[in-house]
């Protein structure tokens, strides 16, 4: 599995740093210096460098509100090439969620590493971390660099974690950028700069489009945000609300960020919309050359038959979890490609270019050419109990939300 290897070698390389709060392992008098920091004000890093921490964790797979549970632990001082970092934003995306309701693909593994009683993995695959203390061999970080996760399955969910410094990205340049733009950059942006870029020759002379479902998505937001600044056109399909008035400031608000167009899957499905995205387009003349599938269904069928000859459609979510019919005449005449795309595997095949990915939408980020999508914040202290942590989780695959959620992390 493309994740479970990332996860199974950063619980290796943290074993022995690792001190459970639960069942403490002490050497050298540890047991008194770890109750030092248990009591009284609580301090992240004891004066013998141990940082206390807690996870979100599971130990089997359902629903996050019944399985996660908050597990506290100390990490002992960096060793060798590893570092301790403490986690500034970590997002909540649909994947996390399938993940721990045991219907993802990439299954973690679940080990005793952290010191659960039970075998256990530390929920999240995303996120940004400060680097707060380095081995004698980390050659590339130092303390307060900001990090991102090479791979996903690394399990961030969490105030802090030890992790070998071969598993991480270090950002360059931070400046001008906040924990919440590089803390979600990595996942959503380089899925969809990945998907417009390398599924179609694109001339880039700004008559061309593309089409996408889940328009409003965190992939949506960010294909539109970079069609905009590659030129392309699009046609955005959204949901539609029952409450009008936010129907329209939903189309607006995607509409501000570089959307050309945006219907509903209502109007996507209805009789009127052939008429109107061939005058869009030009009657034709300008290509609908990448289709964008998050949902699958029926709007996923309707929105392959808008692609023009030879044009390809790209599926990397199924939100609508209704698998997708194709006629045989899209295959057969138009000659459209079908393909899906994950950029868990694509990451772990292509390491340097998602460095690369990733600092350009750094750089449009911090040019202003690439904004912030919309959240749901959980703020994340040392007191936050875990009811709160689990219900931010809990509401994820449900939609109509006012944005994403993120954990985002106090000086704990
Ligand atoms: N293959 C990959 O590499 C890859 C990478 C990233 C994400 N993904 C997948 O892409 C999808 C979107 O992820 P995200 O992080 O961008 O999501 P997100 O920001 O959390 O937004 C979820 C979106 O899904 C829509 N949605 C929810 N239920 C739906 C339904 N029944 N029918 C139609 N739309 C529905 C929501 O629409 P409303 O706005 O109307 O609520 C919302 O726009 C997920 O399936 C995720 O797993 C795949």
């Amino acid at each position: 599995m493309a994740s479970s290897l990332p996860l199974q070698a950063s619980f290796r390389t943290s074993l022995p740093t690792i001190i459970s709060r639960s069942r403490p392992v002490c050497r050298f008098g540890q047991r008194q210096r770890l109750a030092k920091f248990a009591v009284g004000s609580r301090r992240t890093i004891s004066s013998y460098g141990y940082t206390q921490a807690k996870a979100l964790v599971y130990s089997k797979y359902g629903e996050p509100q019944d399985v996660l549970s908050l597990h506290g632990h100390s990490i002992s001082p960096a060793t060798g090439s590893s570092v301790v970092l403490r986690m500034l934003v970590a997002p909540i995306n649909p994947a996390d969620v399938n993940q721990i309701q045991g219907v993802y693909p990439a299954k973690p593994e679940m080990t005793i590493a952290l010191g659960t009683s039970e075998p256990s993995a530390v929920a999240g695959n995303e996120g940004v971390a400060e680097v707060v203390s380095t081995g004698s061999g980390v050659k590339n970080l130092q303390r307060g660099d900001w990090v991102i996760m090479k791979s996903t399955g690394m399990g961030t969910w969490r105030t802090h974690m030890a992790v070998d410094e071969s598993q991480l990205i270090k950002i360059d340049n931070k400046d001008g950028l906040t924990p919440l733009q590089v803390g979600t950059v990595s996942v959503n942006p380089c899925t969809a700069y990945r998907m417009l870029l390398d599924y179609a020759k694109w001339g880039f002379r700004g008559d061309e489009w593309f089409i996408q479902n889940g328009a409003n998505s965190g992939v949506g937001r960010a294909a539109i945000q970079l069609g905009r600044e590659w030129g392309l056109k699009s046609i955005n399909v959204i949901r539609g609300r029952e409450n009008k008035e936010e129907e329209q400031k939903l189309r607006q608000s995607l509409l501000d960020i570089g959307a050309t167009k945006v219907i509903t899957e209502e109007e996507l499905l209805g009789r009127e919309i052939k008429d109107q995205i061939k005058e869009w387009t030009k009657g034709g003349r300008e290509q609908i050359r990448v289709g964008l599938n998050c949902v699958g269904g029926k709007n996923a069928t309707a929105l392959a038959k808008f692609l023009s000859p030879g044009g390809t459609m790209v599926t990397y979510g199924a939100m609508s979890k209704q698998p997708i019919a194709l006629p045989a005449s899209l295959l057969i005449f138009k000659d459209i490609t079908f393909n899906g795309f994950w950029v868990s595997k694509w990451s772990d095949q292509h390491p340097d270019l998602k460095k690369q990915t990733v600092d350009d939408v750094l750089r449009l980020t911090r040019e202003g050419k690439f904004k912030d999508i919309p959240v749901q914040e959980c703020r994340w202290g040392w007191k936050t109990e875990v009811d709160t942590l689990k219900s931010a989780v809990q509401g994820t695959l449900g939609g109509f939300r006012p944005g994403k959620g993120v954990f985002v992390f106090e000086e704990t």
